[in-house]
């Protein structure tokens, strides 16, 4: 195998400079890695302006930054260009950028498809959708283990669909969704797809292309770049029917007192300032991320979510949330002990230096699914090794003992 846990480590600095943590909740958020801080600072120390307006030699660097960071997030994307790349605030920002723009053409009566295993980020704004302009939602069922029931996809998305909004991957299971049949028959009848990209973007470059939907939106820090920035891609012509959402600087054509025309895509969705050094630093990450040996990486992270399944197995009281099969899923690993709250068995487990979450995950309606109201959550990044799936597996053990 081409590829060491340790070596990968020691580009990501809060993890060099704390050996004994063991850092296993990347859902919530990856580490951020050296190449992203390295590009952020230096845009802070060589070249800081504001961008897409200034003329002078600097505001020239800031933009030709900024740009580049465009190029480099539409390269990990598979895009067609950087002008299907818009920086927005991060994966919820840029749901609610389609919610408002492309919700802004619906009308009573049409359906948008969702499935139960959505994070609020990609439930509440189609609630608040429903609430504005009559849409109907529809969801996607689930298999007993938490995947989404294809089977029952030509019920759900009928010809009243205009959107399909669909996680790539849970937040809670891990599990991968089947896209292709669900971009299909969106296509069959003429909606949109948007895919929750937040949980896949830090396991490896996607294809937007070959997924073939209309909207990809992911967020900088869960693919080790920094907070507060993230993407939403669009596809050239499906960018460019939506109006805008937010006005302001940076978005119009022409403003005159009776009207205002606006820019083309992807500066009519970037209202004011936007995130610049934290869209340079998430450019920077992505192009490092590009080149990384990702097959061997799934490799090592799929042996050590084994590993902790394998683990948890011999626990008394364990639930398992999500399919056990390893197959078409990313190692997001949720579980919980009988008797034991999350909360609880996350603080014993900070005893041991195990960073985990417990809670409900913003995935509610998924937790109902379940019948639970939280679930202590491990989720594996290329840097975790075998040593921090073991001080996971003692801690609970001691969880256990204690909690019981
Ligand atoms: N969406 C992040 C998570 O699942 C915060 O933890």
């Amino acid at each position: 195998m081409n590829f060491s846990p340790a070596k990968w480590r020691r580009h990501f600095p809060l993890l060099a400079a704390h050996h004994e943590l063991h850092y296993l909740d990347n859902a919530a958020t990856g580490q951020t890695c050296a190449a992203a801080l390295n590009a952020a600072t230096a845009f802070d120390t060589q070249s800081r302006a504001n961008v897409l307006r200034g003329t002078y030699r600097l505001a020239e660097q800031a933009d030709a930054a900024y740009e580049n960071a465009r190029r480099q997030a539409a390269a990990y994307l598979n895009a067609a260009g950087s002008e299907e790349v818009v920086f927005t605030a991060g994966t919820t920002a840029s749901i609610n950028l389609v919610a408002h723009a492309f919700g802004e053409g619906l009308h009573a009566g049409d359906e948008v498809v969702l499935s139960l295993a959505e994070h609020h980020s990609n439930f509440v704004p189609w609630q608040m959708l429903r609430e504005r302009r009559g849409v109907v939602l529809r969801l996607l069922p689930l298999t007993a283990d938490g995947r989404i029931d294809l089977s029952r996809l030509g019920e759900t998305l009928t010809p009243r669909c205009k959107l399909a909004a669909v996680t790539h991957a849970s937040n809670v299971t891990g599990a991968v969704t089947g896209l292709a049949p669900i971009v299909a028959a969106a296509r069959a009848v003429g909606a949109r797809v948007l895919i929750d990209g937040a949980q896949a973007v830090q396991h490896g470059p996607v294809d937007v292309a070959a997924l073939g939907a209309d909207f990809y939106a992911f967020s900088g820090h869960k693919a080790f770049g920094p907070t507060g920035v993230g993407v939403l891609w669009g596809r050239g012509e499906a960018l460019a029917a939506l109006p805008p959402f937010l006005g302001g600087g940076g978005m119009i054509g022409r403003v005159t007192v009776e009207e205002t025309t606006y820019a083309p895509p992807p500066r009519r969705f970037e209202a004011g300032t936007p995130p610049i050094a934290q869209a340079i630093g998430l450019g920077a990450a992505l192009d490092w991320l590009r080149a990384q040996p990702w097959a061997d990486m799934n490799a090592h992270t799929a042996r050590l979510a084994q590993r902790l399944i394998d683990g948890l197995a011999v626990l008394r009281g364990l639930t398992f949330l999500g399919p056990r099969d390893l197959k078409e899923r990313l190692p997001i690993v949720s579980f919980n002990l009988e008797g034991i709250h999350p909360h609880d068995a996350c603080q014993v487990l900070d005893e041991y230096g195990v960073a985990v979450r417990g809670g409900h995950h913003c995935a509610q309606p998924l937790m109902d699914f379940f019948g639970v109201q939280g679930a202590v959550r491990a989720s594996i990044a290329p840097y975790n090794d075998d040593a921090d799936i073991d001080a996971l597996l003692a801690g609970l053990q001691d969880a256990v003992r204690k909690l019981k």
